[in-house]
């Protein structure tokens, strides 16, 4: 018998790094899969969206902030199996935004230093990013 393969849904997520080079994760909160879990904030890819929109989209929603797509530097890709869909999650980095970071959607927010992101859980398919970071910044 052959298995059905997973949907992939495309998720957008970014490392906010503000001048003290800490990194803004967010807090999923109740009522969501993966409540309580510390993640990088983002968001799906609608039907015929660019990645770098959706983003932009993603960062007013949910942070009230605006950043400028030549802010968005190149990224790695996170990649991880849930149970019903495959996630393939661009990761990109940004160092200015305009606005003051507020949650928006999220139960809180925090800056972190990047040795210190691996005292937050996360989301599975969050969790190698850290250490990626922590070799980058
Ligand atoms: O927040 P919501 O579940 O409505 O959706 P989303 O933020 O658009 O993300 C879709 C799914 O991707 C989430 O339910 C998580 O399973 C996963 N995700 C993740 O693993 N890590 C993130 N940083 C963002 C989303």
């Amino acid at each position: 018998m052959t298995e059905t393969p997973l949907p992939i849904v495309l998720v957008v997520a970014v490392a906010l790094i503000d001048v003290d080079g800490r990194v803004l994760i967010a807090k999923r909160p109740e009522g969501k899969k993966l409540a309580g879990l510390w993640e990088f904030p983002g968001g799906k890819v609608e039907p015929g969206e660019r990645p770098e929109a959706a983003l932009i989209r993603e960062l007013r929603e949910e942070l009230g902030i605006e950043v400028s797509e030549s802010c968005l530097a190149p990224f790695v890709f996170a990649s991880h199996a849930y149970d019903s869909f495959h996630l393939l999650m661009p990761l990109y980095l940004c160092r200015r935004w305009d606005g003051v970071v507020t949650a928006r959607e999220h139960a809180g927010l925090a800056w972190v230093r990047p040795e210190k992101l691996s005292d937050y859980p996360m989301p599975p398919a969050d969790e190698p990013l850290v250490a990626w970071l922590r070799d980058l910044l």
